[in-house]
């Protein structure tokens, strides 16, 4: 293989910078071409495509985005805009592409392999980590931390005035930044998709709370997992207290990627690269279990189960004191 593309697609997720730049200094390491497409597939539909050299990707390490930009491209999913996407291929002569970022990004590059014969590799680009074949996705770390720092503003004013506070995280259907974010940053209650959960118990444990002297609660809801204001009001009704909310929205989804989503962008492009140049392999996404970095056909990568991690959830009942 002697040209490679590099994409990345659906919500941004910091770490896709360093993929990139991975992605493109791998392939100039194995001497191909290597070229950038702009905004996702709706770039590759347009014909957005650039050549990318190593000076191309300096700087970019550690920087939060992706500076090829990205899009959702409802054309995609359409036979006809895989067609046009793939004439724009064969018009540059690009055989192979790799592509950053979610499920809609993963199901959009097997369609492209399956129906037109180009060899694509997946990263896994996004917050939620909501993807099953793999332990953790790109930019989820990172995300985590940054709701972590929030939490750690939070805690000192909703101390210092005896508040019980609410923050709604990102994640999709997804719990695990809610649940990773919580427990290190010690909220006393969880509220995510996976798990059920009841408001009256929550209600009376927060007056059990007062009771006892504890005067002031962290609740995190992951945003799948119910509407914050009717949750708020239901708490404030029925446990006599006066929740401050926090919806962190979009920055979540920037910042500068913390070192476990450099090198884990690092492993997976370099990866990606290897496996795209070999003649034996299919089109796969790359992932990491184990601490191993692993390559699974699309078709085995959608199939699985993602499971959620109970235990760690439930050591919050134990911590909750
Ligand atoms: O998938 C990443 C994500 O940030 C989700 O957590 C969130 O639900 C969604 O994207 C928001 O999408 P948009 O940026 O299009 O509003």
């Amino acid at each position: 293989m002697n040209k490679i593309a590099v994409l990345t697609s659906g919500g941004d997720a910091p770490g896709m910078n360093a993929a990139i730049r991975a992605v493109v200094r791998t392939a100039r390491f194995y001497g191909m071409q290597v070229y950038g497409i702009e905004r996702g597939w709706d770039g590759l539909i347009k014909g957005q495509i650039t050549e990318l050299q190593n000076r191309s990707v300096s700087d970019m390490v550690q920087r939060g985005g992706t500076f090829l930009k990205t899009a959702r491209c409802p054309e995609f999913v359409t036979y006809e805009g895989q067609q046009k996407a793939a004439q724009t291929l064969e018009a540059f002569g690009i055989e192979g592409v790799v592509v950053i970022g979610g499920d809609g990004t993963f199901r959009g590059a097997k369609d492209l392999s399956d129906n037109f014969g180009i060899k694509c590799m997946g990263i896994p680009g996004t917050i939620d980590n909501d993807l099953a074949y793999t332990d953790y996705t790109l930019g989820f770390d990172t995300a985590v931390n940054t709701v972590l720092s929030a939490i750690n503003n939070l805690r000192d004013t909703m101390q210092s005035h005896d508040r019980v506070s609410l923050v709604e995280v990102m994640g999709r259907h997804c719990g695990d930044i809610a649940l990773y974010s919580a427990i290190a940053g010690g909220a006393e209650y969880i509220l995510v998709p996976e798990l059920p959960y009841d408001l009256d118990e929550i209600a009376r444990s927060l007056v059990k709370s007062k009771l006892r002297g504890k005067t002031s609660n962290m609740i995190v809801l992951a945003e799948g997992a119910g509407n914050r204001d009717e949750i708020v009001k239901y708490l404030n009704e029925h446990a006599g207290v006066n929740i401050k909310i926090t919806h962190l929205g979009h920055v979540q989804r920037g910042g500068s990627p913390t070192m476990a989503d450099r090198i884990l962008a690092t492993r997976l492009a370099v990866k990606a690269v290897e496996m795209i140049k070999d003649e034996t392999t299919v089109s796969s996404a790359m992932g990491i279990k184990g601490n191993k970095i692993i390559a699974v056909p699309f078709d085995e990568v959608f199939k699985a189960k993602r499971t959620f991690d109970e235990e760690l959830y439930s050591a919050q009942n134990i911590l909750r004191k």
